[in-house]
């Protein structure tokens, strides 16, 4: 395996198990405050990213490259309110798009075809979630700071995010 794109491969391994903590730690946020329904989407959330990041060590150790299991920092763990944490969903999940497209371009500049199909279902998973993430914030910024409007997010957060995924 090119150790370019090993190397990589191995910083996206690090930024999906980021992303599968720093979940946990919202959906343990949520779980903490009451806000049941979106502390299960979280959990979810951070299940599917954990499946993100075993899909990469699998791949990697299959082509016989090198996994490191990073180490990882702590999670922001407390937030002011749901939109700060859905906030924060939405630039996680941003960050993930620019470096797997920047994984893309370099599997192209060194000719690598098949990291750039294996990563393709990377992409088209980047796009659902990215696109789940800012329909979920769009939703909080109608509701503002509306008490019983975050009730109401709360209770439906899952039935929207099943809606979005059958799109
Ligand atoms: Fe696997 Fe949503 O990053």
């Amino acid at each position: 395996m090119n150790a370019t794109i090993e190397e990589l491969l191995n910083n996206q391994i690090k930024y999906e198990a980021t992303a599968s903590m720093q979940y946990l730690a919202m959906a343990s946020w949520a779980d903490a405050k009451g806000y049941n329904g979106v502390a299960d989407f979280f959990y979810s959330q951070s299940e599917e990213e954990r499946v993100h990041m075993t899909k990469l060590v699998k791949f990697v150790n299959e082509r016989s490259g090198n996994v490191e299991i990073p180490e990882l920092e702590k999670p922001k763990a407390t937030y002011k309110g749901l939109n700060e944490l859905f906030e924060k969903f939405l630039e996680s999940e941003m960050f993930v798009t620019e470096q797997i497209n920047h994984v893309i371009y370099k599997c192209l500049e060194l000719k690598d075809y098949n990291v750039h199909n294996f990563m393709q279902w990377y992409v088209t998973e980047q796009l659902e979630e990215e696109a789940m993430a800012r329909t979920l914030l769009d939703k909080l910024n109608i509701i503002g700071s509306d008490k019983s409007g975050h009730y109401l997010f709360d209770r439906d957060i899952n039935a929207i995010a099943a809606a979005h995924d059958s799109k």
